[in-house]
């Protein structure tokens, strides 16, 4: 089990001011942020991050969605963090997510989704890598 993972405040929570809600969140809920850096993604970071959602029917409007505006990616740190972060972040249908959940609280629907969270250890450190250099990351 690693202790680290990756997110990304997306477009739709950082645009109606959710960032620091969330942050408090994951702070109070015992994560702590080795990283933290606001971008906004082009076409070429959006199709690079999905690509293994390239054939899915909904590829078009999530890279659309994900570079419509500012983002903030975060290197998160926890034991056990994927599984950890993912049951913080709730499903990934806010319909279907858990009370108490970011996603719960904060999401507007199956694509603008709030928040991002990897789904495996070998996800968390490929996100990781794809936007953080070491030098960038608290403890490395
Ligand atoms: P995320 O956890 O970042 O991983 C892939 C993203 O694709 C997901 O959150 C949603 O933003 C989006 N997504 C997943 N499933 C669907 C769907 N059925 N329809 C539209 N968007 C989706």
């Amino acid at each position: 089990m690693g202790n680290r993972t990756f997110t990304i405040i997306k477009p739709d929570a950082f645009g109606k001011k959710y960032t620091g809600k969330i942050i408090d969140r994951i702070l109070e809920s015992g994560f702590e942020i080795l990283g933290a850096r606001m971008i906004h993604m082009n076409q070429n970071d959006a199709r690079g991050f999905y690509a293994v959602h390239q054939e899915k029917p909904f590829f078009n409007d999530l890279i659309e969605f994900m570079t419509s505006g500012p983002c903030l990616v975060m290197v998160i740190a926890h034991e056990n963090a994927v599984e950890s972060f993912r049951k913080f972040i709730g499903s990934t249908n806010p319909a279907d997510a858990a009370e108490g959940t970011i996603r719960r609280d904060f999401a507007e629907s199956v694509q603008n989704n709030a928040i991002h969270g990897s789904d495996s250890d070998i996800n968390a450190e490929k996100e990781i890598a794809f936007f953080f250099t070491p030098n960038q990351i608290h403890g490395t």
